[in-house]
């Protein structure tokens, strides 16, 4: 396929797209948590780094048992964020500034304050309300066992009973996440036209796009059989799975891209499809189905030369079948820090334990971690088509490891029987100044204290802040500046061809168009070819390139 040129395309083929957590971006009203005006007032900043679209994540009404993916009313805005009218603006200011928007919608389950899983659970038995979620009776003499083997993805069963009105225990609700999350049936119609209206709600108010929670998730396999083995499931299961990665799903992705096409200028939805090999997530990217599928295979990579590449060169061809753009990520509100897990070899998705999963804190080489992770984002700017970074991941930010017990919210932490302290280390307030006042600026109300934020900031938070960063012309926050301004004036960066350069087996390097090198050095220092140094991602040694590091390069 010849694709048209840059400013031709579709802006998806290329864009880098910056992930807000909502909650821990901007605090305007001087409560301890992030807010719709908050990044508002934070669009410079968006702009000034050089990002093409903005992802939030939800700010819906919500209980926040998981942070807004708990979602009680899918057409509001959670009063502690603002309300429509702080959204039109943000969405308008946005667009006047270049900036697209896209909202997170999740549509495999909601929130059990959300006035149909209350209707559900007052209406009883066979009802039709109770068809809008998945309710099934019990096994055993009376029912007491559940409707069969699945774990939910944060721990525990993923089936809770209910009290029926008469008093007695009566069906069981599935919620392959938190209890509070109870799963839709999108066998249901009803289910399948309400998130149609949910969709041209936020289109018509100008959005340019959406974020597919748990996209491999909405259909579950006829019967509900047994899983093959009866462990907790992760997202990234390593087995097929009745509850991921159905069939099922594509038939309403395509009824989806009909209502994106259907509004003018060019409407999209990313994929959270935690699904493997490559060639299954090419099935979400089909040309009547969505545009982008974050990459969790490149995410789930450790840094290592190979693996990447093995990776990289799958997920290319997977999804050159299919014509699609690929959609690079190395970090987002739900693994731990690539600064970790690149300094100590975590690979997210795997292991039982809060050790497997967040490793040693003793063995943290927080230098090395930053080192590999600036590599790491040279490389992943240059490589074919889109970029995903989640906030601070432009300030090095490290995963914060010393929340107090008391503090961890993340429902992982309560349901896994408080033995995986969960996600929240990465989901701590940005630190947008240097002193602690309003949490490290964090919110505009100096009073606020880096403990009144609604995740405590640590006290050594400040030096890797924005207002840091801002004077340190070698700031990881300069870095993303510069890859970004080069990106944006590179033609033949973004999408389109590359060509792999052979450096030995510890070095990634590869060609783009317009004479255009990237070098990533895994091993000991190399010689670097003749060439004008446009970028690299720490101090070379004259002509030499050293371990971890990475480079860009235009070629002689
Ligand atoms: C994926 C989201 O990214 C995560 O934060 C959330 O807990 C689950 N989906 C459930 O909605």
């Amino acid at each position: 396929m010849t694709l048209p040129s840059r400013s031709a395309r579709q802006w998806w083929r290329d864009a880098v797209t910056y992930q807000i957590y909502i909650r821990s971006f901007a605090d305007s009203n001087g409560d301890g948590k992030g807010d719709v005006e908050g990044i508002r007032t934070r669009l410079p900043y968006l702009k000034s780094l050089g990002i093409d679209a903005i992802w939030i994540t939800p700010w819906y009404p919500s209980p926040q048992n998981d942070h807004g993916y708990d979602v009680a009313d899918y057409m509001d805005i959670e009063p502690d964020y603002g309300n429509l009218d702080d959204a039109k603006r943000l969405i308008k200011e946005a667009h006047d500034l270049g900036i697209r928007i896209i909202v997170d919608i999740v549509p495999n389950h909601s929130s059990d304050q959300h006035p149909w899983f209350k209707e559900a659970l007052a209406a009883g038995p066979g009802s039709a309300a109770r068809d809008r979620y998945i309710f099934r009776d019990g096994k055993g003499e009376n029912g007491e066992l559940p409707p069969n083997n699945w774990n939910a993805v944060f721990g525990g069963p993923a089936w809770h009973r209910i009290t029926e009105k008469d008093g007695k225990p009566g069906q069981w609700f599935l919620h392959l996440f938190a209890t509070e999350q109870p799963d839709f049936n999108w066998e249901n119609k009803e289910v399948r036209g309400y998130f149609e209206e949910v969709l041209k709600f936020w289109l018509d108010l100008g959005v340019d796009g959406f974020r597919i929670d748990v996209a491999h998730g909405m259909i579950k396999a006829e019967g509900l059989p047994d899983t093959p083995e009866k462990d907790s499931p992760e997202m990234l299961a390593a087995v097929a799975m009745p509850f991921w990665d159905q069939d099922g799903v594509h038939e309403i992705y395509r009824s989806w891209r009909k209502i994106l096409d259907s509004y003018p200028g060019d409407r999209m939805a990313v994929a959270e499809a935690w699904v493997s090999p490559a060639s299954r997530i090419a099935r979400y990217l089909r040309h009547d189905e969505l545009a982008n599928s974050f990459n969790f295979d490149f995410l789930t990579s450790p840094w290592d030369a190979k693996v990447l590449r093995e990776r990289i060169d799958g997920s290319l061809a997977a999804i050159k079948e299919v014509g699609a753009p690929a959609s690079w990520v190395f970090n987002n509100h739900d693994v731990v820090r690539s600064v970790d897990r690149f300094a100590l070899g975590l690979t997210p998705g795997t292991g039982e334990t809060t050790l497997d999963r967040q490793g040693d804190p003793a063995k943290l080489d927080l230098n090395l971690g930053i080192k590999r992770a600036r590599a790491g984002a040279l490389l992943m700017l240059a490589l074919p088509g889109g970029a995903y970074i989640y906030q601070g991941e432009e300030l090095a930010l490290p995963e914060v490891r010393d929340i107090p017990e008391n503090r961890l919210t993340d429902p992982r932490w309560r349901m896994s029987n408080f033995t995986d302290r969960g996600r929240d280390g990465c989901r701590v307030p940005l630190p947008w100044k240097s002193d602690q006042a309003g949490a490290f600026g964090f919110s505009a109300h100096s009073s606020v204290s880096p403990t009144d934020a609604w995740l405590p900031q640590s006290n050594w938070w400040g030096s890797f802040s924005v207002e840091a960063q801002e004077k340190n012309a070698d700031s990881t926050l300069h870095l993303y500046r510069k890859a970004l301004a080069i990106r944006a004036s590179e033609e033949g960066l973004g999408d389109g061809p590359m060509t792999w350069m052979e450096m030995g087996e510890n070095v990634l390097a590869f060609g783009r168009p317009g004479n255009f090198l990237c070098i990533v050095n895994f091993g000991e220092e190399i010689l670097l070819p003749m060439g004008e140094v446009l970028l690299s991602s720490g101090p070379l040694n004259n002509e030499r390139l050293p371990k971890d590091t990475a480079v860009w390069i235009r070629s002689r």
